[in-house]
């Protein structure tokens, strides 16, 4: 049975992906709160990913790194300390984790990194300067180490648009606004967690075993399409 790291598993993406990993793989997951269910093949242990010690695993086939922020502000409201922790929890907690399982993953004979970036680092969008600037950062961190660490692990990034998750919850937070943000992409709807949790286990597993480096924009259309 594959091993995956889900840093994040307790709530949006990390938790839909974990739902759908957990009866076929041996599941370990990071987050400051529990998942909502136990289960035989699920270990969980309460850490923060900037702060805490890691505990040692002895294999790591896969690591999904789900925490991230939505931090919308004008730029001149923007502070230094915006951009620093909005790097810290997007970039930052993701190198952490994967120098620390590099050993395990090298070990592993298909193993897999996936990391989360955003449509805003493609599609300019205003308010975005310090989480834009983060993300570009996952994405350079994406093909560099996808680059590095060839032919063994692999390294993707998803470039979710909006999702419906307590992350995005400030965003949507009336039926005026997610009808407009619905409207806005040529597909007409923005993305449940699922949509996004799906594709994460593919690039986790074999399936995808020719795909590295690879930045994919699941955008309901909003950065690929112009209707
Ligand atoms: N939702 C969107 O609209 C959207 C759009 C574009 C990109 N994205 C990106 O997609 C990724 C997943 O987003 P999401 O909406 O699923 O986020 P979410 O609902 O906020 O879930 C994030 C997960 O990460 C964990 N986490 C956060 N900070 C942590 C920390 N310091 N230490 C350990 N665990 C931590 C949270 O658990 P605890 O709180 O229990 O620690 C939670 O399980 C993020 O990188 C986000 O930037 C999301």
């Amino acid at each position: 049975m594959r091993h995956i790291l889900i840093i994040g598993g307790s709530k949006g993406i990390g938790k839909a992906t974990l739902n759908l990993m957990i009866s076929s793989h041996k599941v370990t997951n990071f987050s400051r709160t529990a998942p909502a269910f136990t289960h035989a093949n699920l270990t969980h242990h309460g850490l923060d990913v900037l702060e805490d010690q890691f505990p040692s695993l002895d294999t790591v086939d896969g690591i999904i790194y789900c925490p991230g922020s939505i931090n919308l502000k004008p730029m001149n409201r923007l502070s230094m300390e915006d951009f620093k922790s909005d790097f810290d929890i997007n970039v930052l907690g993701a190198v952490r984790v994967i120098q620390h399982y590099l050993p395990q993953l090298k070990q592993s004979s298909s193993p897999s990194v996936v990391l989360f970036s955003t449509v805003a680092v493609k599609l300019g969008m205003p308010f975005h300067a310090s989480i834009a600037v983060a993300k570009a950062g996952v994405e350079g961190l994406t093909k560099t180490l996808a680059a590095e660490f060839a032919p063994l692990i692999r390294v993707n990034a998803i470039a979710p648009t909006v999702t419906n998750t307590d992350l995005a919850a400030g965003i949507l937070r009336n039926d005026r606004i997610i009808e407009s943000i619905n409207e806005r992409h040529p597909l007409k709807h923005f993305l449940n967690p699922d949509d996004a949790a799906h594709l994460a286990v593919y690039l986790l597993g074999e399936q995808s075993r020719s795909m590295t480096g690879q930045v994919i924009q699941l955008d309901s259309g909003i950065v690929s399409v112009k209707l």
